[in-house]
């Protein structure tokens, strides 16, 4: 089933089916700030594994539990006086935290961890298809797994279709990237995952935040899959001077495309050329809609432009490079 509303007006009538979906064990897809989730009853497992069965998600990797009141987290997690703090700051909005569970969340949530993520959207559809269940729901994004996060329902429906049980189409997301993930078990506080609540953001309200490493064994299991990945390969343009590097590289191609970020699209005389936008906030919004654009558009390797890092170009470079593997031309 697939419903369409408006988000800046909507009955909160039209989201009842999508509410008994989920009191009632299924699976639904909804909007966020972010990128569109896919959600399930956290506190039921056979619910919640029907997540990772439709996404074809590894069991090892956990997902997020999202609330639409703080009061609803004494049944999820223990709420440290930092915590307080970050949440009093920035939710609803795109910042998920880590803190110890209780025995409440099943272990399937958290894939075997003692700890759990939580957030609460700011989206004015997730927010009221919570309230309507009563229930934290548990949600990662509504893609397959290793696929580009879905950013417009479409992008949902080619992912999703037929695997869930109803998906409500909000229109596109306002961040494009998913939330930022900070762990708040360990000192100093680490950011596993760089988002639009920025580390210069964070760090202003709670003092020290480091970006967590890639050392050892991955401490937000999500990080170690391949992530974000187009059909083409996608190689970040490091040189100098981006336009001669690509059309030396592009040669090799029949469809080369680029994503342009600081220069005209014209410029680099590709088959395929998006404009990533003019700030690195437009980037963030349009790339994951970008990276599905260009295999639409059949293109057969894609070059990408990153943004400067600092602020939200730090979650855009994340994403690109995953989406790349680490792959570079200089
Ligand atoms: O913006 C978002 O966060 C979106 C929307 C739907 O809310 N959700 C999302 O979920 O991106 P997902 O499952 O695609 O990503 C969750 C990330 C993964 O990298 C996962 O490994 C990490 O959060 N994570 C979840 N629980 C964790 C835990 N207890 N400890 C460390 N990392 C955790
Ligand atoms: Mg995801």
């Amino acid at each position: 089933m697939l419903i369409h509303l408006d988000p800046q007006s909507f009955s909160e009538e039209a989201l009842l089916p999508a509410a008994k979906i989920l009191q009632s064990g299924g699976i639904c897809a909804f909007p966020t700030e972010t990128v569109y989730g896919l959600g399930a009853n956290a506190f039921n497992e056979k619910a919640v594994s029907k997540i990772f069965e439709a996404k074809g998600r590894p069991q090892d990797n956990p997902l997020i539990v999202h609330v639409s009141d703080t009061a609803q987290l004494k049944d999820i997690c223990y709420v440290t006086m930092q915590a307080k703090q970050l949440i009093a700051k920035f939710w609803g909005g795109p910042l998920t935290l880590i803190l110890p569970k209780t025995d409440r969340i099943p272990r399937t949530v958290t894939a075997g961890l003692d700890t759990v993520a939580v957030r609460m959207p700011s989206h004015p559809i997730a927010n009221a298809l919570i309230r309507l269940t009563g229930l934290p729901i548990a949600a990662p994004s509504a893609n397959l797994s290793g696929k580009p996060s879905p950013t417009t329902a479409q992008d949902v429906i080619t992912d999703m279709d037929g695997r869930c049980d109803m998906i409500i189409d909000g229109g596109n997301c306002l961040w494009g990237v998913e939330s930022t993930v900070l762990d708040l078990t360990v000192s100093p506080p680490a950011i596993l995952r760089p988002g639009a609540v920025t580390k210069e953001m964070l760090s202003a309200e709670i003092g020290t935040v480091i970006y967590g490493t890639g050392v050892g064994a991955p401490k937000s299991p999500g990080m170690k899959y391949k992530h974000y990945a187009p059909q083409a390969p996608v190689l970040i343009v490091e040189a100098e001077d981006a336009v001669s590097a690509v059309s030396h590289h592009a040669a090799n191609y029949e469809k080369p495309g680029i994503l342009c970020f600081g220069y005209a699209k014209e410029a680099f005389h590709l088959p395929i050329a998006i404009y990533a936008g003019d700030d690195e906030a437009q980037y963030a919004a349009r790339l994951f809609y970008s990276l599905r654009e260009f295999d639409r558009q059949g293109a057969d390797v894609i070059y990408a432009i990153p943004p400067h890092s600092g602020g939200i170009g730090d979650a855009v470079r994340n994403r690109l490079y995953k989406a790349a593997g680490g792959k570079t031309i200089q």
